[in-house]
Order: C-alpha cells, then sequence, then structure tokens
C-alpha cells in the first residue's frame, strides 16, 4: 500500500516494540499514515521494516529521546515534513526502574520522571497547535494500573503514572470543547520486554498481549464523539492466582 495524502496521521512514541508497535501496526491497517520512534536506530529501523510490510510508505520513523525537548520538537517537524499533518498522537513511550526510595539513584528517579512524565507534557505541547489546525484530534497517554495502586520500590514508576492521570485530566478539560480529545489507558500486565521481562516467555500467557491495548486506541478513535470515554482500565481476565 502507497503513502495517501488524504489519510489521517498518527504519532505513536515508543513504538518500537510492545504496545506501541502493536498500535502502530493496527493504526497502518485502519489506513492511518503513522510516525513512529524510539531511541535505538537498529530497534527503529527493524520495527519500520517490518511495518512496511503492511504500511508500505504510510509508515516512517525518526530517532527521539522524549526525555529531551528539542528531539521531540525536531520529532514533530519530522511529522509535518513526512505528512504534512497531525491528527493522533499515542503518548506511550515508557520506563520501570524497580527500587526502594533509599536505594534508587538520583539518575534512575529522572530516568523514570522525565520518560513517563515529562514526556507527555512536551509531545501534547507540540501536538495541540497541530490538532486545532486540523480542527480536532486525539491524544492517548498509556499509563498503568500503577497510576491508582502504590507498590514498594515503584516509587518513581507510581508517582509517574499518577502523574499521568492529574496530567491527562487536566488537559482533557482544557481542549475538549475544540474537539481535541484526550484518554488515558490503564493496562495491567502486558506480555512485553517492560522490565526486562521475556515476551515469549510461556508462563506469561496470562497477561494482556500488546494487541489488546492497541485495541482499545482503535475503538475510542470509532468510538461516537457524542460522549468521550475518557479513561480506560484493561487488565487480564483471568491473572494468575
Ligand atoms: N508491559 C506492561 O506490563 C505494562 C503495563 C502497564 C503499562 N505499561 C506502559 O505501556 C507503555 C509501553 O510499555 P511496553 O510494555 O510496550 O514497553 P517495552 O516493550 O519495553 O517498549 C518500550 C518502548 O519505548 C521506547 N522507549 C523507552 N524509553 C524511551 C525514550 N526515552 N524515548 C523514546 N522511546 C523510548 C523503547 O525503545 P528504546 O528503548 O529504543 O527507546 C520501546 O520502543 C509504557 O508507558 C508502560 O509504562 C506497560
Amino acid at each position: 500500500m502507497q503513502s495517501s495524502d488524504n489519510a489521517k496521521v498518527a504519532l505513536v512514541t515508543g513504538a518500537s516494540l510492545g504496545i506501541g508497535y502493536a498500535t502502530a501496526q493496527m493504526l497502518l491497517k485502519e489506513g492511518f499514515n503513522v510516525v513512529i520512534c524510539s531511541r535505538r536506530k537498529s530497534e527503529l529501523d527493524r520495527a519500520i521494516n517490518e511495518l512496511r510490510e503492511i504500511g508500505g510508505d504510510r509508515i516512517a520513523g525518526q530517532t527521539c529521546d522524549v526525555r529531551k525537548y528539542e528531539e521531540v520538537a525536531s520529532l514533530f517537524q519530522f511529522v509535518d515534513k513526512t505528512f504534512g499533518a497531525l491528527d493522533v498522537l499515542v503518548n506511550n513511550a515508557g520506563v520501570g526502574l524497580l527500587a526502594s526510595v533509599e536505594k534508587m539513584t538520583v539518575e534512575e528517579w529522572h530516568t523514570v520522571i522525565e520518560t513517563n512524565l515529562n514526556s507527555l507534557f512536551y509531545c501534547s505541547h507540540e501536538a495541540i497547535p497541530r490538532m486545532r489546525k486540523r480542527s480536532g484530534g486525539y491524544i492517548f497517554n498509556i499509563g498503568s494500573l500503577a497510576g491508582k495502586n502504590p507498590h514498594p520500590n515503584a516509587s518513581a514508576y507510581n508517582a509517574s503514572k499518577f502523574g499521568l492521570i492529574g496530567f491527562s485530566e487536566a488537559m482533557m478539560q482544557e481542549v475538549r470543547h475544540d474537539n481535541i480529545r484526550v484518554s488515558y489507558i490503564l493496562p495491567g500486565s502486558v506480555r512485553t520486554s517492560f522490565k526486562g521481562s521475556d515476551p515469549n516467555d510461556p508462563m506469561a500467557d496470562w497477561k494482556l498481549a500488546p494487541e489488546d491495548v492497541a485495541q482499545v486506541v482503535i475503538d475510542l478513535l470509532h468510538h461516537n464523539p457524542r460522549s468521550l470515554p475518557s479513561a480506560v482500565d484493561i487488565r487480564p481476565s483471568k491473572p494468575k492466582k
């Protein structure tokens, strides 16, 4: 399939793997032009090559560390140059580093907060004016059930994902009258490489598949715009007992 000038344009952060990759894949199947980013070029190139099988010229990407505003601004310029507009932003890039408050280093703390929280502001700040030019858009923030449930050794991750909820709800109220929709999705355990897990571990069968979370994004895009499901919890139907 070739790139389409009329197609809507989506940007998915942290999409070389896991939930972001599955979301990019489904958006391509829905006919979107899609831009993806991640930090490691080799992984990004592999993902783009695989996604070309579905999307042809409708997939493009640029390396970007979402902790750095200058790199985010350059990513959005890449979106402008490649597809000329932006309709959907999926703020998905995230990391989980676990350690007690006592043991966690200052650098680890910054890594979690800057990746999972600062990036939401950087990307949304760039996205909103572009969506206004299109008279509307949709911003999805991928949070976590850890945004509601504190765990020991997860203070940074909890703080970032609790923060995501407050950020999302405030932004939703700012832009909803301008046809810019904001939803946040809070998954439970997902079978990905997150926190060093093995996505192919047969013992992890009970977890959500990344496609389960991606499907929520697609379903919300099809939702009647009269109402806004602004928050979605999604958890394994039968978690490990
Ligand atoms: N897996 C779970 O159990 C689970 C549960 C609830 C919520 N979540 C949330 O879902 C989101 C995606 O998680 P996942 O499980 O799909 O993770 P994953 O498989 O580890 O993939 C993370 C992706 O984000 C990229 N990334 C990480 N840091 C980045 C940065 N600073 N700038 C740009 N890209 C970055 C990674 O590529 P590079 O490393 O090359 O940058 C990779 O493409 C996260 O926000 C996570 O908190 C996951």
